[in-house]
């Protein structure tokens, strides 16, 4: 998988994006980090733990609706135990996102206390969005905002620019869009392969066959093989036997993909694997789980 090892990881980019993060963090309370419930590690960029050192945060486990319940539920209690409150959220759907306002004011207790006792009441409190590309940060602001009046209202503050953006939430709560791209650390090979998995980084550069025929050994070693059994129709038993493209060929020609010959259309079959398994219709999977 070097292919997806050498895209889209720019440290130039990184740079200004970590300036612009720096720039705008004294400006806010907090930080919210948006991540994908199904691969909460490769979706999570390491520098931004450097950078935030000392400003509370909270962990937004996002398209809960695709992650194995369980797995999700699991790392709650794991960032739990780190004292960092995690929240499960479908952004598609709105379903956790009302939780948001109130775990930032938990969060933020002893501070909201302090500023109450020196008498700034209603003091607006100021949270950074922050995730990878295709997270869900729009669509967790676009829910937040919905119910307010009028639309998400993006302020007009000076130097205000399509990448710091202000959006007003009701609740006493602002929050700013992650200034700056936040690429994923693609410097470990599998960080890659995970995002091209979930799609939160385009396939049409990469082998589809060889990225459905991997993401299949993927589902085979943390135990979802009956999942995809059941989506396709065949036995645990007889996936369990064969590698990952030995798999892609039994789907196939179990869908009848086949092309002149006989032979079994891996493309049309590893585009309908990643689709299906993308859209959450294999069933509800963690790639990555807290004691891999
Ligand atoms: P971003 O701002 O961080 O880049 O992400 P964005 O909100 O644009 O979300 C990226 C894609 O993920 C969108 O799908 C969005 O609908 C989907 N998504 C976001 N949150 C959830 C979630 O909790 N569950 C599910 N199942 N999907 C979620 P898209 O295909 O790009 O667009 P569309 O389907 O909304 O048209």
């Amino acid at each position: 998988m070097s292919e997806v090892q050498s895209i889209q990881w720019f440290p130039g980019h990184m740079t200004r994006t970590r300036r612009q993060i720096e720039k705008c963090l004294p400006k806010v309370d907090m930080v919210a980090e948006i991540i994908d419930a199904r691969v909460p590690v490769s979706s999570r960029n390491p520098v931004l733990q450097q950078l935030i050192r000392g400003k509370p945060r909270m962990i937004l486990m996002n398209k809960c609706d695709m992650a194995d319940p369980a797995e999700t539920a699991k790392w709650v209690c794991h960032y739990k135990e780190k004292g960092i409150t995690a929240l499960e959220v479908d952004c598609k759907t709105g379903r956790g996102v009302n939780r948001f306002a109130p775990a930032v004011r938990e969060v933020l207790r002893d501070r909201i206390a302090v500023w109450e006792s020196k008498g700034m009441v209603g003091r607006p409190i100021r949270v950074m969005v922050v995730g990878i590309p295709n997270v869900g940060k729009s669509s967790l602001i676009n829910k937040l905002c919905k119910g307010i009046k009028g639309k998400a209202e993006v302020q007009d503050r000076p130097g205000v620019t399509r990448e710091n953006r202000w959006f007003t939430i009701g609740n006493g709560l602002e929050l700013l869009d992650t200034p700056g791209v936040l690429w994923p650390k693609f410097e470990d090979k599998r960080v890659g392969e995970r995002l091209a998995f979930t799609g939160a980084v385009k396939d049409d550069i990469l082998d589809r066959e060889h990225l459905a025929a991997r993401l299949l050994e993927c589902l085979q070693n943390k135990g979802y093989l009956g999942k995809v059994g059941e989506r396709y129709k065949l036995e645990e038993a007889e996936l369990q036997e064969l590698d990952g493209f030995g798999m892609l060929e039994k789907i196939g020609k179990k869908r009848g993909f086949l092309v002149r010959g006989g032979e079994v259309d891996l493309d049309r079959t590893a585009i309908t694997v990643l689709d299906e398994f993308r859209g959450g219709k294999i069933g509800r999977i963690s790639i990555e789980q807290v004691h891999e």
